[in-house]
């Protein structure tokens, strides 16, 4: 093994589990190695990521739908005026009405509403009449029915965009599944269902997905900003792309020097790419998800799905005998019971040195760990929280070395970055080891998806007026 290779793969090991008993500690060991990668493997994935990204870019079949988002600059300091922002991709949605002045906010009212699991999951026009209720609902409160409103539309879904103000949903993730919606321009669904209303003058002038609001939100911040990253519920990531590299361009292309992709990295390894890393724990969090088969690499690194990977391996070790071996704990049978967050708690633990966290989240399903429980789940979480730092790490390692700029500040946003302990720490590691001729700092974003939209509302409407 070369030195750098030797050193990227010793970074890449979790502590050994310390379990007395060797034989169970083992058995624990064998039951998880394949979700431990190697150094090879990730240089394997590195290559992969790199061919799927350019056959992206390039019109070709690919698991990447490198998709432009027609926003070709960051703010300057020059928006200015009174938008609408709304934000669709979580359980909530989001009403905001920012004020920007000089580039500024200099006001910013929000309203959550939540959004019940029978809209997320029927028909899509149901959907789509709530939200502009909820709009109408914001507007009205802040006695603004009257005033032309243009607004920013963020939409965390992949889409086929054939200009600013068009989103075609491509496919539904997360916790979101209104299949007759499907192929349908998300914009003129939210345009249809306002002007059905006909109660405000709302404008829906630009559609965009979070991670662009973040990285958007991240250059007002950091000027170096060229990748947005989203680690939440689900996994993005958008970057700043040389106009003349991408392909896709409706109408043409006039005389942007850059522009946003948006990579949709959460369907990686949709087309079997990745088969080759998919473990039985995989499978079975596949099988368990919402919409089955797809969002491959998602369901490997995202918080909706690293607790129930993490869930799926302890019931393995307890059905095998080698956990909790006083109780059978049934709660933990349930699909979807082991949150994310749960994991991040139980990684602080490790931090520290601790077991009062694990102890806290096992009693919620009725367990009274003993040392050896402790150490195992404590082992469990650390291995699928490294493994998904660690690809994350890989995809962002390609996605500097492709963008080949001096120094890039990467804004991220999103409750499993802001909440897991390691996930930080690890990536600034991996990512310096995986791509060690590449300057980049992580940075992270207050809610990138209300702002940017915000943002990127006020840009539209800059090019408009600059094509008028
Ligand atoms: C969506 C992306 C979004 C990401 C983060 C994914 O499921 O496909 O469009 O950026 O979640 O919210």
């Amino acid at each position: 093994m070369m030195p750098a290779e030797r050193i990227l793969h010793e970074a890449i090991q979790v502590a050994p589990l310390g379990l007395t008993d060797d034989v169970k500690r083992q058995k624990i060991e064998n039951s998880l190695v394949q979700m431990r990668l190697s150094a090879a493997t990730a240089r394997k994935i590195q290559d992969i990521f790199r061919s799927e990204m350019n056959k992206g870019i390039h019109q070709q079949p690919s698991s990447l739908q490198m998709e432009n988002t027609y926003i070709p600059e960051l703010p300057n300091g020059t928006e200015e005026g009174l938008f609408l922002a709304l934000d669709l991709g979580g359980t909530n949605f989001r009403v905001l009405l920012i004020e920007l002045v000089n580039g500024v906010i200099v006001r910013e009212d929000v309203k959550k509403y939540h959004i019940d699991a029978h809209l997320r999951t029927g028909s899509g026009i149901p959907l789509f009449e709530y939200l502009a209720e909820c709009v109408s609902n914001f507007v009205i409160s802040e006695g603004l029915q009257d005033v032309e409103l243009p607004l920013g539309f963020t939409f965390s879904f992949p889409m086929i965009q054939h200009s600013l103000e068009t989103g075609i949903l491509l496919t539904w993730t997360k916790s979101f599944n209104c299949p007759d919606v499907v192929n349908k321009d998300a914009v003129k669904l939210l345009k249809d269902a306002l002007a059905r209303r006909a109660d405000t003058r709302v404008k829906v002038v630009a559609v965009l997905n979070d991670t662009t609001g973040t990285l958007l939100q991240g250059a007002t911040q950091d000027p170096n900003t060229a990748i947005g990253l989203i680690l939440g519920t689900g996994s993005n990531a958008c970057y700043l792309e040389r106009a003349d590299k991408v392909e896709h361009w409706e109408p043409e292309r006039h005389g942007e020097r850059e522009v946003i992709i948006d990579i949709e990295w959460g369907a990686f390894g949709d087309n079997g790419v990745l088969d080759f890393i998919k473990t039985d724990f995989d499978r079975e969090n596949d099988a368990n998800s919402l919409l089955v088969k797809s969002f491959t690499f998602e369901k490997y690194i995202s918080g909706k799905y690293l607790g129930e990977v993490v869930r799926i391996i302890l019931v393995k070790l307890l059905k095998d005998g080698l956990l909790f071996t006083r109780e059978t704990p049934k709660k933990l049978l349930t699909v979807g019971s082991f949150l994310t967050d749960y994991v991040s708690l139980i990684e602080q633990d490790t931090v520290d040195g601790g077991g009062s966290n694990t102890k806290e989240v096992l009693a919620k399903f009725d367990i009274v760990p003993d040392e050896e429980d402790l150490k195992i789940v404590q082992y469990v979480c650390e291995v699928a929280s490294n493994r998904a730092a660690l690809l994350v790490s890989i995809c962002l390692a390609t996605l500097l070395d492709h963008m080949e700029r001096e120094e890039v500040t990467i804004a991220v946003d999103g409750s499993l970055y802001k909440h897991h302990p390691r996930f930080e720490s690890w990536m600034n590691q991996y990512i310096s080891l995986l791509s060690p001729a590449r300057k980049f700092k992580l940075i992270q974003t207050q809610d990138g998806s209300g702002k940017g939209a915000a943002i990127v509302a006020a840009i539209a409407l800059k090019l408009k007026q600059r094509l008028e």
